[in-house]
């Protein structure tokens, strides 16, 4: 997009906004626009300063006030480079695109957290680190409904962008979110250690929101406890009580003392996204049966990596709809007939202004609640990672395939239609791989 027509269309969506906002003030100048967009340009045409897991738990092992206040500022400047090139990316997009329902919000929510971050002023001091600290709490807040809001956006935008336009797209803004909010959040959680004098407990060390002995048969199980709490969701989708007939058992074999340095908010957002459709196709499947088969979850710990497999017998995944299991991660209605379903687009609606409505309360956040997190068991995975639960969004797929390869791991999905699925996840354990490349 050239200069002169990227300057323009940002000048319409801003006085689109600001009349939206106050019909009785003058429009912004050209010169301001032209000047706003020169300093994302200047932000964009830096590079993402990528990390590893290991490099976030090296740098916050033995905390001191010194190495906090490089965390703060890391944080401070590396955060408007990655929302500038998410602008620009935005930008990008044909003008019928940005100005659905959806994008046009997530738009100005990033324009304005990139002119906060742009002109947050150096931290020096640890009461300085506070106030930054309240800040970016205030902006993980109003971020809230950015992934229901651009999904939203993007499915009403299916049919004005290709397929693999669209999928790119949603890649990187979501990829892209998520390392922003690893950042913003670690940098919480060690603040917030080193304000208490917190250490962490033996029996689940952890560095800022890298837990370092993470054990994936408890989280397994505790996906499984909290799915039992929430079967009003599988039941809605299924149209029965589950409870009555019986809920489909979760054995868990193999290498069950399998412990690894993970961020324990995606691995169980993956799980309890996995375990949960594996619960409910079963539940589907076997609706007229006396019994329900198990769902099998085998853990694996390989030298590099660490392996689940979650069997089902819930049918398989192929449909009329669904042509091939990947295409479930897409957002596009050309490979997912799913995604323009109205059921979809109502709940998708409903959940993104619910998240813009939200009290604090409401929005559980991940590790700024961190001690209670250690001591309890039973936080919603979905919250924990920022994306507010609701049934039918069709999301946790995709947002799982997303989490799993963020740090270089794979989701894979195999259906043997008729009978079942088989889903493998593989994780790196040891936390080398810089994080993906879309930021
Ligand atoms: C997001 O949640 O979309 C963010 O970009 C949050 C980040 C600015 C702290």
């Amino acid at each position: 997009m050239s200069w002169r027509f990227r300057n323009s269309w940002h000048a319409s969506v801003c006085a689109r906004n600001l009349s939206r906002h106050s019909s009785s003030q003058a429009q912004p100048s050209a010169a301001l626009h032209f000047y706003q967009n020169r300093q994302l340009e200047l932000y964009a045409a830096k590079e993402a300063n990528r990390l590893s897991l290991r490099q976030l738990v090296f740098f916050g092992r033995s905390m001191d006030e010194e190495k906090l206040i490089k965390s703060a500022n890391y944080v401070r400047t590396e955060l408007p480079v990655r929302i500038a090139h998410r602008l620009r990316d935005l930008q990008a997009l044909p003008y019928v695109v940005v100005t659905q329902e959806g994008v046009a919000q997530v738009y100005e929510l990033y324009w304005s957290a990139f002119e906060k971050f742009r002109r947050y002023p150096q931290v020096t001091t640890l009461e300085e680190n506070e106030a930054f600290c309240e800040f970016l709490e205030s902006i993980l807040d109003e971020h809230a409904p950015v992934i229901p809001s651009l999904s939203l956006g993007l499915s009403l935008s299916s049919p004005h962008l290709p397929p693999d336009s669209l999928d790119g797209f949603m890649r990187r803004m979501l990829v892209s979110r998520i390392s922003r909010r690893v950042l913003a959040e670690h940098h919480l959680a060690l603040s917030k250690s080193l304000g208490t004098n917190s250490l962490s407990l033996p029996e689940d060390p952890h560095v800022g929101i890298i837990y370092t002995a993470l054990n994936l048969k408890h989280s397994i199980d505790k996906c499984v406890a909290l799915l039992h709490g929430r079967s009003y969701d599988m039941e809605d989708e299924i149209g029965e009580s589950m409870p009555n007939r019986g809920w489909p058992e979760v054995i868990v074999d193999g290498h069950i003392d399998t412990k690894f340095s993970y961020i324990r908010e995606h691995l169980e957002y993956i799980i309890f996204e996995l375990l949960k459709n594996a619960i409910t196709a079963t539940g589907l499947n076997h609706r007229s049966s006396s019994s329900i088969p198990p769902i099998r979850a085998t853990i694996v710990a390989g030298e590099n990596d660490v392996g689940v497999r979650i069997s089902d017998q819930g049918g398989g995944l192929s449909s009329a709809r669904i042509k091939s299991p990947s295409d479930l991660f897409s957002f596009s209605h050309i490979r997912n007939a799913t995604r323009m379903d109205d059921t979809r687009l109502g709940a998708l609606r409903s959940a993104s202004s619910r998240g813009v409505k939200a009290t604090v309360a409401e929005q559980i956040r991940p590790l700024r609640t961190e001690q209670s997190n250690v001591n309890s068991n039973n936080k919603d995975p979905e919250r924990e990672a920022g994306i507010a639960p609701h049934p039918r969004i069709g999301l946790g797929l995709p947002m799982s395939n997303i989490f799993t390869t963020y740090f270089g791991g794979t989701l894979e999905l195999v259906s043997l239609d008729g009978w079942g699925t088989d889903v493998y996840v593989r994780l790196p354990k040891l936390g080398t791989n810089l994080e993906g490349i879309e930021l």
